[in-house]
């Protein structure tokens, strides 16, 4: 079965389970797992950004964060389908104690004029905005990505208010290589950035958050609160740092395989709509003779799995362990049907 679900569904290369087996270990509650150190000063420095907390998961990171930036009963503003607000199981209601004004974004971005139109006033009847949350890539967008110019002035934005700035970047590494931009480019922007090593680099396990140094204090009290602290953790960094220095160019490829697709999907009567493919998603409505869901069935009987994200709607997306013939494959049952 090809596999176009999530890019989660990677499994570790013969190459990065041996570097994992190989990793030197301590117990990180303690501080003194060399290769988890290693890993966060890596990803620190490769953003520019003080410090780094190794975490689990991008769920963890990001609620961390929010939980930092936060006091009970402030107001966070995102985009409606973000996964913070919609795929975190109400973690900022449940963990930070805030409400959420959602926006609705183009392909799920957001921008400064609109975030500017929901700040709330210094009023008493008004839940003090405190936070905002940008998603890059958006996954619900389809994979697409901000300009570097948009974010800037969500940034001046978020000073002009003293707001706090934080990044889902769970698949920040599809936006640097799509659009030619550095991690660097990022760190001054945001106050936190949340990076997953799961999904598109392939790492088994495995997020990380960036902030400056006081931030990842606090936010290494509030891991250990989720239960969020590992011991020996370096095997995890280890396939984290393999994953660093062996996986990001490629993603070029996981790219040309989604558009590939896309144009293979463009030309049916069955397909409603497609989103521009910018990085590895194909998002797309279906339409007579089919349901998402029974197009899903009927590709699953030709081999290769993709998920209905809602009626009519199907995701596919291309990772590390799709190849180019698979790819190839699942263009010939598109043409096929
Ligand atoms: C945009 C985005 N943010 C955060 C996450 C959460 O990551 P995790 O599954 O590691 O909790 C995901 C998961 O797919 C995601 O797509």
């Amino acid at each position: 079965m090809i596999e176009l679900r999530s890019d989660t569904f990677t499994k570790p290369t013969k190459p990065m389970l041996e570097a994992m087996f190989s990793a030197e270990v301590g117990d990180d509650v303690f501080g003194e797992d060399p290769t988890v150190k290693k890993l966060e000063s890596l990803c620190a420095n490769m953003f520019n950004m003080e410090a780094a907390l190794f975490c689990p998961s991008g769920t963890m990171t990001n609620q961390i964060a929010i939980k930092c930036h936060t006091q009970p009963g402030q107001e966070v503003i995102c985009e409606q389908q973000s996964h913070v607000y919609s795929y975190e199981g109400g973690g900022i209601a449940f963990n930070s104690g805030c409400q959420v004004k959602t926006l609705q974004g183009d392909r799920g971005r957001i921008h400064a004029g609109q975030i500017a139109a929901v700040i709330n006033p210094d009023d008493i009847h008004k839940a003090p905005t405190a936070l905002v949350i940008i998603e890059n890539t958006s996954n619900r967008g389809g994979g697409s990505c901000y300009e570097l110019n948009d974010l800037q002035y969500i940034r001046e934005l978020c000073n002009e208010h003293q707001l706090a700035l934080h990044l889902d970047g769970a698949r920040i590494w599809n936006a640097l290589v799509a659009k030619n931009q550095q991690p660097k480019d990022f760190g001054h922007l945001f106050d936190s950035i949340s990076i997953c090593l799961s999904k598109g680099l392939g790492a088994p396990v495995g997020s990380l958050l960036l902030g400056d140094a006081l931030f990842i204090n606090r936010a290494r009290r509030f891991r250990k609160i989720l239960g969020g602290g590992m011991r020996q953790a370096g095997y995890l960094a280890a396939a984290g740092i393999f994953a660093l220095e062996n996986h990001i160019d490629r993603l070029a490829t996981d790219h040309l395989h989604a558009q590939h697709i896309a144009k293979a999907l463009e030309s049916k009567s069955w397909v409603a709509n497609i989103l521009p493919v910018e990085t590895n998603m194909v998002i797309f409505d279906v339409r007579e003779p089919y349901s998402a869901k029974s197009l899903a069935n009927k590709l699953k009987e030709n081999g290769f799995l993709c998920i209905p994200i809602s009626e009519k709607t199907i995701r596919m997306v291309t990772h590390l362990n799709v190849t180019s013939s698979m790819a190839e494959q699942v263009v010939k049952v598109i043409e096929g049907l």
